[in-house]
């Protein structure tokens, strides 16, 4: 791809709430057991908002810590992308609340809605605005509070999802720099929207007291159609970037899927050709946080060690739309 200057990832950070709800706990609320729970996703543990804790909190703290990588101060960042399917209110966006809390004046602000897949589009969103010169510092944060949409009655689906948030700073990169974000892919497919989608709150179903009653306010999961469309896709994603890149599986450090399902990474890992323990897998202890696992699990491995400048990475997902994609760069 034609590249002006050069983007990377200038700083990385997460935030999880204290609250830990363990599949001991869920066997107390629905029908399920710990070992079911273990078997069928890899989850032990997910972490929950505190009343009052929204997105927009997770977000910023995420931020801060981001930021102080980087070495980037509020005043110099020049948009915020929150990509998430909770944001705090319908509008204004998110991005907008955390600007405020970060007091980053200069920065314009956008939500992206892109479910599971949304960390990716909003870095790679951002590659484009750094690499054509336009600006030098953006900050892409992935933040949910999906225990605000989870139906808590629904063994099917409340099992899986957790809350938190990652944050990156994309910034200029300095001459030379060997850390870049490399290339990216994206797709959707709106055809499958009806397999995991949340039915009212929006124009087609607005709130009322039949769609309360109904509890359309909460997400519902076709899950084996998922299963199968995400660990295809995120093979799919993998090789088609690689294979744009002429990178080879082999030349790849590490690859950090989200984190859906153990089972589904495992499989979309071996369909592309890529070693199992390459493989981050943070999902035993946070669940699935939609739009935030890549981010936690990259913030994470750097905060351990693991993942180190000049490793070569390639981020995965799947979400609701369906979309997917996939980002291909150097730390
Ligand atoms: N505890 C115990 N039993 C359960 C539970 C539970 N929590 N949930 C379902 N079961 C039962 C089912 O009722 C079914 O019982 P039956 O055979 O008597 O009907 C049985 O377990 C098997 O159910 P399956 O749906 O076949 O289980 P599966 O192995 O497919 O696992 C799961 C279900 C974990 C939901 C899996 O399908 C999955 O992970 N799907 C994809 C999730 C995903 O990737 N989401 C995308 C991103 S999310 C986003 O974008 C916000």
């Amino acid at each position: 791809m034609k590249q002006f200057y050069q983007s990377y990832i200038s700083g990385i950070g997460h935030y999880v709430p204290e609250k830990i709800l363990t599949n001991k706990d869920l066997e107390k609320m629905v029908e399920t057991s710990d070992e079911w729970i273990i078997q069928r996703t890899g989850i032990s543990e997910r972490h929950i908002a505190a009343e009052g804790q929204n997105t927009s909190d997770l977000g910023y703290q995420a931020s801060l810590k981001a930021m102080a990588m980087a070495g980037v101060t509020a005043e110099q960042l020049d948009l915020i992308i929150v990509a998430t399917i909770t944001p705090d209110m319908v509008f204004p966006a998110t991005a907008a609340l955390i600007q405020d809390k970060l007091q980053a004046n200069n920065a314009g602000t956008v939500d992206i809605e892109a479910a599971c897949t949304g960390f990716i589009y909003g870095l790679s969103m951002a590659s484009q605005f750094i690499e054509t010169g336009k600006y030098q510092n953006i900050l892409v944060i992935g933040a949910e509070c999906l225990s605000r949409i989870t139906d808590w009655k629904d063994r099917n689906t409340c099992v899986l999802f957790g809350d938190g948030s990652g944050a990156a700073v994309v910034s200029r990169a300095p001459e030379g720099s060997v850390s870049r974000l490399i290339d990216f892919y994206l797709r959707g497919q709106g055809r499958y929207s009806d397999l995991l989608f949340l039915p009212a709150g929006g124009s087609a179903k607005p709130a009322s007291e039949e769609t309360v009653k109904n509890r359309d306010h909460y997400m519902k999961m076709a899950g084996k159609e998922t299963f199968k469309l995400a660990s295809t896709n995120m093979a799919n994603s993998i090789k088609a970037l690689l294979k744009d890149n002429a990178v080879s599986p082999d030349d790849i450090d590490w690859v950090i899927p989200h984190q859906a399902n153990l089972r589904i990474m495992k499989m979309a890992a071996r369909m592309a050709d890529i070693n199992e323990d390459k493989v981050v897998v943070n999902i035993d202890r946070f669940g699935n946080t939609s739009a935030a696992t890549i981010p936690i699990a990259m913030s994470e491995c750097v905060e351990k060690g693991t993942i180190k400048r000049g490793h070569k990475l390639v981020f995965v997902a799947f979400g609701g739309g369906m979309t997917w994609g996939a980002n291909l760069l150097v730390f």
